[in-house]
């Protein structure tokens, strides 16, 4: 994918930003903001949607141009809620809407002489499923609900975000995984356009859940790990 090089600012039309990377798009997805903005700011789009501006373009500009912006420097500019907003939405978004899109396509994609390898295939999507459903659950009910008790200085559990670093693992690896096996294994002789869609929507996936993993663990965790000094030292 090429890098896109201009720094999108809050005065662009929400159009241009999308036609200047259209995998945009799915951050409009993952932030539950719907399409039909028509001449519209990304300023008033945000607004409208009840989301920072700021925040929104961090994002995008984190999706689009991570070489020419300086991410952990930017990050530490921003409010956190928006932003753990944006990680518990996304987990919608993959649990409800990414996820089940692959599985249907997948259950149409096999030919008949590859029947045995589809149920394979089928099954170790659902434990990968599984997985990632436990994964962002934990996360939504204990981790972010432990953050927020932080910020508000309400904390009473026994909590503290190394137990979360700890535990906390990549969910893109089986994601990878199945990307070979159905690149490498599986005959494109019955929709081989539907196949080429599958693997284009793995690696997109794979990608988001990447830049996901990162922003948790390389931005959200130390932020936290700083509220949590400032708090000890009261
Ligand atoms: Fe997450
Ligand atoms: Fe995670």
């Amino acid at each position: 994918m090429q890098n896109v090089t201009i720094i999108f600012k809050k005065t662009m039309k929400m159009s241009d930003l999308i036609d200047a990377d259209y995998r945009l798009l799915y951050l409009l997805s993952r932030l539950n903001i719907s399409l039909g903005f028509g001449e519209k700011s990304v300023d008033t789009v945000c607004k409208e949607n009840d989301f920072d501006t700021n925040c929104f373009l961090f994002l995008a500009n984190f999706q689009s141009n991570k070489s020419i912006i300086d991410v952990e420097a930017t990050f530490e500019s921003l409010p956190l809620r928006p932003l753990l907003r944006y990680l518990k939405s996304s987990h919608s978004y993959f649990l409800e809407k990414r996820l089940p899109n692959i599985r249907r396509k997948l259950e149409l994609v096999f030919s008949d002489a590859d029947r045995g390898l589809q149920q394979a295939v089928l099954d170790f999507f659902d434990n990968y499923t599984n997985e990632v459903y436990e994964h962002m659950q934990y996360e939504d009910e204990v981790v972010f609900p432990y953050v927020y008790s932080l910020m508000e200085e309400s904390c009473k559990e026994p909590y503290s975000i190394n137990i979360f670093e700890e535990r906390h693992n990549d969910i893109e690896g089986k994601m990878n995984d199945l990307k070979q096996i159905l690149m490498k294994y599986v005959s494109g002789s019955k929709d081989q356009m539907l196949m080429v869609n599958i693997l284009t929507e793995l690696y997109m996936s794979e990608e988001e859940l990447e830049a996901h993993t990162f922003i948790e663990d390389s931005l959200v965790i130390p932020r936290v790990k700083r509220i949590e000094k400032e708090r000890t030292q009261k």
